[in-house]
């Protein structure tokens, strides 16, 4: 199977563990060992940010985002709910309310006219999430943000490498949270970090991945045990190295794959709109005018033949069972794209060969 994603795990890595290992060094009291310093200050210079601050999952990275921003029971928070679950998880563990509203068909990222219309007297935050590695439309967020006085978490766990209008990705919100999940554009296994140049918000969030300590044993606040181990951030220090190769080859693969796929008539290509610069973590088609059966017997055939096609995402998170208990929500572009799109594979693993096979393949099967 040419799976639709995969770490790329190199010697570099395995000896970078092993130093760690013999260094005796595992991991830090306050979260903040040396090996996790240094990839933060790696990982704050690649995406141009003031403040990285490393935790153990993206999903912990966002958590202290939401409740860093100071999100509690009788908040809103407007997010799209075309998304990996995890981004409202965070929501509803701060006891606020998650407001799904519905995205722009064309890039699958949240609407900002919807976002507007969704703001009231109760709404705290706006958590919009860079889709598939591409690049949120941010600039009219950032005004609607400014005019409601709302904090911006942007979801950029998909969309290392990403830039939107000449910057990295988060440049524009007030905390970016990223995940290295082992399925990411780059991994530590898990792991997960937050950027943002407020230094404020960094102090906070520093003391809220460690139990709310500034000292040990001393909380100055509710906190958390969030601490990212030594060996993850070995690994994630020598993964950033790689990480532009990995972003020009996934790069290539979905030009490639673009090239092949534009004889295809039922299939809407991904887009890149002009300012925003894909990290392609996802290449993601549309079966134009499909219903959902259609698109998943095409999604079986190519994973017979090997392609590890994938839905993301199959259920939008509005619609699922404990969700849905947040409110009832009408959101036909979502709904419309998890009936019709799916993901193929373009990452740094894959050769030349594979992506034309994958192309052929897919022509083939879409008619
Ligand atoms: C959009 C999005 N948000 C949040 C997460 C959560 O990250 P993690 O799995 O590292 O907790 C992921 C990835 O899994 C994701 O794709």
């Amino acid at each position: 199977m040419i799976s639709i994603n995969a770490p790329q795990i190199g010697e570099e890595e395995i000896e970078a563990v092993v130093k760690v290992l013999k260094s005796g060094i595992l991991t830090h009291g306050l979260g903040a060992g040396p090996m996790v310093t240094k990839f933060e200050k790696k990982f704050a210079k690649f995406v141009k940010a003031k403040h990285a601050i490393a935790v153990n999952t993206g999903t912990a990275a966002l958590h202290l985002a939401i409740a860093g921003a100071g999100v509690r029971p009788g908040d809103e928070v407007v997010l799209p709910s075309f998304t990996f679950v995890a981004t409202a998880e965070v929501i509803a563990i701060a006891g606020a309310k998650p407001v799904f509203v519905d995205i722009n068909p064309e890039t699958y990222n949240i609407s900002p006219e919807a976002i507007e219309k969704a703001v009231t007297k109760k709404t705290k935050a706006i958590m919009p999430v860079d889709l598939y590695g591409l690049p949120v439309d941010m600039q009219p967020i950032r005004e609607i943000a400014d005019k409601h006085e709302l904090t911006i978490i942007e979801d950029s766990a998909q969309a290392h490498g990403a830039t939107y209008k000449g910057k990295p990705v988060g440049a524009f919100a007030d905390a970016a949270c990223w995940s290295f999940y082992a399925s990411k554009n780059m991994t530590t296994g898990e792991g997960g970090m937050i950027t943002t140049n407020n230094n404020e918000i960094a102090e906070k969030l520093r003391f809220m991945r460690s139990h709310g300590e500034k000292e040990k044993y001393k909380s100055l606040m509710l906190g958390h045990n969030y601490h990212m181990p030594e060996i993850q951030a070995a690994i994630g220090c020598v993964q950033l190295g790689r990480l532009p190769k990995f972003l020009a080859k996934r790069r290539g693969n979905a030009k490639k794959l673009t090239e092949m796929l534009r004889k295809a008539k039922r299939l809407r290509l991904p887009k890149e709109p002009k300012g925003h610069e894909h990290s392609w973590y996802l290449y993601t088609v549309r079966l134009k005018n499909a219903k959902e059966k259609e698109r998943d017997k095409i999604v079986e055939e190519l994973r017979q033949k090997e392609i590890d096609a994938q839905v993301y995402y199959r259920y939008p998170v509005h619609l699922m069972p404990y969700y849905s208990t947040f409110g009832k929500y009408k959101l036909p572009e979502t709904e419309k794209a998890a009936k019709q799109v799916f993901s193929l594979p373009v990452h740094p693993g894959i050769t030349m060969e594979q992506i034309n096979f994958i192309g052929e393949t897919v022509l083939h099967v879409c008619g």
